[in-house]
């Protein structure tokens, strides 16, 4: 049978779509545009979130695409045959037009049609439907669907939260329950008697309608949006891959020249298993850090928020090459291959190929210097200690610090050695190492030597106090839609569909400046993301890309009364006193229902 390419996947998906009247809308970059808290662009509905809420598109109620995505979260499965951190999504949307009955049809057709569709025959396919709870009913109405559509009871599961819905994005927005299908690539129960919500193993995930009938408010509650909409993502690399009847997704096209290029750089067999997944490790890792750095956005490795996800991506991917006997750097050479591969589809990695080779060639060198040094150290430490007990959290932060090794890879040396890692113990050093850094650059900042970093500090400070003061002033649903900062001004874009009058720039102005002359201080505090939102923190945040989330507090230190609490990554001054007098330069549209206010702080 003759290879099905992944471009004919996409290309049918769009066409599919637009003869369903939907209009084709761009790619968005990797990094999402208005929410600072979410690093990367987890799926296609990122940028659509005003619209889901109730905005107008400009291309209208049907719409769809392909979006490059990261996601992280499960970044510990890479390796095996499915999972990847970098992946392409298809999506359709309806804005508040077709709603469950049709989405289901659409998925239906698109999968298992013969002239317009993949062809996938219907009895290698299951599906799940939410279950029902206290905040949403059992989603009777779409198992009905699929039943009348061929799919068996029996290959219906129904399935709780965990499972069966998606979203918000962040912590508040538009979510709901959802149906996923999947395809059957099962070895250990038959396919008559196998089912995806008992044996998770035999079934592969390729598509999810999200039926966004909610908003998750502030409070935690579920709201009925006014507008039904759906919202569904298909991944294109497991859907070529179960097209084709291969076992993994490393075998598609989109894949298999660049896993083929890294194993042509070992001597070892690739089939061999552990040869096998460090391969697919690297294959995945460089393949993400390739499109991270070819975004526009130009991100670099570095300590903080992408950079540091990038940084991590690259650095397990050098280790595992290691691992297989590559010691030359190699990384440009299978990044050479991704920019080959894709530059068809995302040209931005063509134009910024020499971007991304000097940056994932520096690392390599910076990283391989210390590498040696660390590995030596951990090895040395790590003999000293038994099978199942912890490695001290005093190790795991030196060997951060000293050797640049990210939290993931010490978990990953210590597991081989059956070790435990005191996870807490080093996510509070590393807390209290950042603090301290902090408070040498106040005492700088005191004597007059004003940098880069303590201005944007002191504006991203400024930026919580206006937030908060424009939700008191003006409306208490603003929320912050997206943030910028330099080291000049900060720029702030939130929901109102309103220009703000001249009366309400100035109390907000007056009310920050109150704030900042009243000296309150900023307090910090890591906690869980429910513990978070029930301290009513402002913010969004996506609950699975880790468990604790840092909040900060501006607050009367003596009265304890709070002003903003927010949670955010940081790092934010301690006082108010340090920062000066704060004055709105702008307020203007930025988009459709988004006000965009730019504003300083003088000294
Ligand atoms: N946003 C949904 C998902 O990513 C479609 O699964």
């Amino acid at each position: 049978m003759k290879e099905v390419s992944s471009d004919f996947v996409r290309e049918e998906f769009i066409e599919f779509f637009k003869s369903k009247k939907h209009s084709q809308i761009q790619p968005a970059s990797l990094i999402p545009e208005n929410d600072p808290t979410v690093l990367f662009t987890t799926a296609g509905m990122h940028p659509l979130v005003p619209f889901l809420l109730g905005e107008k598109h400009p291309q209208g109620k049907r719409l769809c695409n392909f979006q490059k995505c990261i996601r992280t979260q499960d970044i510990e499965e890479v390796g095996d045959a499915w999972h990847l951190t970098f992946f392409e999504m298809l999506g359709n949307w309806s804005i508040g037009d077709y709603f469950k009955k049709e989405a289901i049809e659409f998925s239906f057709k698109f999968l298992t049609g013969k002239k317009k569709g993949l062809g996938l025959p219907v009895e290698m396919l299951a599906v799940t439907c939410f279950i029902g709870d206290k905040d949403c009913p059992k989603d009777n109405e779409a198992a009905k669907v699929w039943k009348k559509l061929g799919i068996p009871a029996h290959k219906i599961a129904f399935l709780p939260k965990a499972q069966n819905w998606w979203g918000p994005a962040g912590l508040t927005g538009p979510c709901g329950p959802d149906s996923e299908m999947f395809y059957y690539v099962g070895k250990e129960k038959p396919l008559k008697k196998s089912n995806p919500g008992t044996d998770e193993k035999d079934w592969c995930e390729i598509w999810n309608d999200v039926f966004m009938q909610y908003n998750k408010t502030n409070e935690g509650k579920f709201e009925e949006l006014r507008q039904k909409n759906v919202d569904t993502g298909m991944g294109l690399e497991r859907t070529t891959a179960v097209l084709n009847g291969f076992s993994s997704a490393f075998e598609t096209d989109l894949l298999k020249p660049i896993f083929d290029q890294a194993a042509s750089l070992t001597k070892l067999q690739p089939e061999i298993p552990e040869v096998q997944k460090s391969l697919r490790i690297i294959t995945d890792h460089l393949r993400a850090a390739t499109f991270i750095l070819g975004d526009e956005k130009g991100i670099s490795p570095s300590n903080v928020d992408q950079g540091y996800v990038l940084r991590r991506l690259i650095r397990r991917a050098i280790r595992h090459a290691r691992l297989i006997g590559i010691e030359e750097n190699f990384t440009v050479r299978v990044a050479q291959k991704v920019v080959e591969r894709f530059k068809g589809i995302y040209p931005e990695l063509d134009k910024n190929h020499q971007r991304i080779f000097e940056e994932l060639d520096r690392e390599e060198t910076r990283f391989k210097q210390t590498l040696e040094k660390g590995i030596h150290l951990a090895e040395k430490e790590f003999s000293a200690l038994q099978k199942g007990e912890t490695v001290p959290a005093k190790i795991v932060f030196d060997l951060y610090q000293s050797f640049g090794f990210p939290l993931e890879m010490t978990e990953e040396l210590a597991r081989e050695k059956r070790l435990e890692i005191d996870v807490k113990g080093f996510e509070s050093l590393l807390l209290e190492h950042q603090e301290l850094s902090r408070k040498g650059a106040e005492q700088k900042f005191k004597g007059g030597l004003s940098d880069h970093s303590e201005s944007t500090t002191a504006l991203h400070t400024a930026t919580h106090l206006l937030n908060e003061a424009l939700r008191r002033i003006v409306d208490q649903n603003i929320f912050q839609k997206g943030s910028n900062i330099t080291a000049e001004r900060l720029r702030f874009d939130f929901p109102l569909d309103r220009k703000l009058t001249a009366e309400e720039i100035k109390k907000v102005e007056d009310l920050v400046n109150q704030k900042i002359s009243e000296g309150l201080t900023v307090e910090i505090e890591v906690m869980g993301v429910e513990k978070a939102k029930a301290a009513g923190a402002q913010g969004v945040f996506d609950a699975k890309y880790s468990d604790s989330v840092k909040v900060y507090t501006v607050l009367n230190s003596e009265t304890q009364e709070v002003f903003s609490r927010e949670i955010c990554g940081g790092p934010h001054v301690k006082s108010l006193k340090e920062l000066g007098k704060f004055r709105i330069l702008k307020e203007e549209s930025s988009a459709a229902g988004i006000r965009r206010i730019k504003a300083v702080l003088e000294k």
